[in-house]
Formats: C-alpha cells, sequence, structure tokens
C-alpha cells in the first residue's frame, strides 16, 4: 500500500512521514533527498544545473539507497552533504528540470515496487503515484506554519523575527505554487488535514487512523 504525503512548506511534511513510516513499520521515501543527491553529484561533476537531459541521465545512472533514516549514493553516506545551503540552492533548477522529474518519476516507482510505503515531496500524489491507497495534503495557516519555523529557528540561535520568516515562507509559497512543472496542489482526491492547534503526536494518529480506514481488512492490525 502507499501513502503520499505532500503539502507547503513547514506544514510539518518531513517529521510526519518519517514518523508515520516508523509507526506503522513501512518504508519511507524522502523525495526531496533524492533531489538534493543528484543536485549534489552533478555539482562534484560540474555538470551544468540547467542541462536538464543530462541531469536525467545522471537520475538514471545513480544508485540511491534508502538504510536506517541515511541516505546512501552507492556505498557513499550523502547524508549530510546533500543538506548544505549550496546543495539547497543548487536543487531548485534541478527538480524544475522536466527530464529530471520524468526519470525521477520512473525510479520512484521502481524503489516503491512490491512495498508498503509512505512517500512525501510535492508531486508524489498528483503525479508519481495517483493510484496510491492514500494521499494526504498536510497543511497548516501561514501564521502557524511561520511560528513553527520561527521557533525551529530561534532554538537554533537565529534572532530573526517572526515577520520576517512569515515574509519568506510567502515568497516561497507563492514560487512553489506557480513552478512550471512539479509545482504544489492537492491531488484531486487528496484528504487536505489541517493541522493548526494539533501537536504532532495527534496529527499522527490521525494519519494512522487515516491508513486503517483505507487498509483492506485483512492487513489491518
Ligand atoms: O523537501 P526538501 O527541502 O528536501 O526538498 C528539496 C528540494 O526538492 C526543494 O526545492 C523541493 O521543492 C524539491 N522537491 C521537488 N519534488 C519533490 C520533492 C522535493 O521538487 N517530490
Amino acid at each position: 500500500m502507499i501513502v503520499t504525503l505532500d503539502g507547503p512548506a513547514g506544514a510539518g511534511k518531513s517529521t510526519t512521514a518519517r514518523a508515520l513510516a516508523a509507526r506503522l513499520g513501512w518504508c519511507y521515501l524522502d523525495t526531496g533527498a533524492m533531489y538534493r543527491t543528484v543536485a549534489l553529484v552533478a555539482l562534484e561533476h560540474g555538470l551544468p544545473l540547467d542541462d536538464g537531459p543530462r541531469l536525467a541521465a545522471l537520475v538514471e545512472s545513480l544508485v540511491i539507497r534508502f538504510c536506517q533514516g541515511r541516505v546512501f549514493v552507492g556505498d557513499r553516506d550523502v547524508s549530510d552533504a546533500i543538506r548544505t545551503e549550496e546543495v539547497t540552492q543548487a536543487t531548485r533548477p534541478v527538480a524544475d528540470a522536466p527530464a529530471v522529474r520524468e526519470a525521477m518519476k520512473h525510479l520512484q516507482r521502481r524503489l516503491a515496487e512490491g512495498l508498503d510505503l509512505v512517500t512525501e515531496g510535492r508531486d508524489q500524489g498528483s503525479e508519481v503515484f495517483p493510484a496510491a491507497e492514500l494521499k494526504v495534503f498536510l497543511t497548516a495557516s501561514p501564521e502557524e506554519r511561520a511560528r513553527r519555523r520561527h521557533r525551529e529557528e530561534l532554538a537554533r540561535g537565529s534572532t530573526g523575527s517572526l515577520d520576517a520568516v512569515l515574509a519568506a515562507q510567502a515568497r516561497r509559497d507563492e514560487g512553489d505554487r506557480n513552478r512550471p512543472v512539479g509545482a504544489m496542489r492537492p491531488a484531486f482526491d487528496a484528504v487536505v488535514f489541517e493541522t493548526d492547534g494539533l501537536a504532532p503526536d495527534e496529527v499522527l494518529a490521525r494519519l494512522v487512523e487515516l491508513v486503517d480506514a483505507r487498509r483492506p481488512r485483512e492487513a489491518r492490525p
């Protein structure tokens, strides 16, 4: 069974998807990490970040694996290297190339074959797994998302204001909604789950209920 989790930045998708997969004992596909990995290797090989066909060929040549919460290319653990600011910046043009998205779609489908899987990323319900048994669009009001992000940033030692976080988030939302390919939008049959005022374990409990309701009776705990 496949569960997809999409939604805007700051809605807690990654943490929630990871926790849901762990609770269910299922695999977890971090598709953002896959795009980041392609960008990292492209930077290392000096590939132009606007050369879609060469980047797509790179996607096809890479062996990306997830193991115990870490990301590997072949045998190399790239989990930390893909989180640098340089890679974050490079990932955007890579993820905007239609040829890359097409190659990634096939790779993600291959990785999912035969698995019970929670997969997270902007296009998972709408493009990559249109037949997923459960599609969730996780969201929260802009204010709530900005408050959560601001709290995280303060905890990391930042001194930026909540207003600055809110403004940056509005710009990012606008960009994400208007991306020419892989734009953020809920699949038409997604469950839109608004998490304002809910604690992470309340969100998780509700998701487990949604999964159980969609599971074949014999597969329910
Ligand atoms: O979620 P994360 O920050 O790791 O995503 C890295 C980049 O990849 C972001 O620019 C995000 O928009 C993009 N992405 C994407 N499609 C996905 C997952 C992530 O375009 N399915």
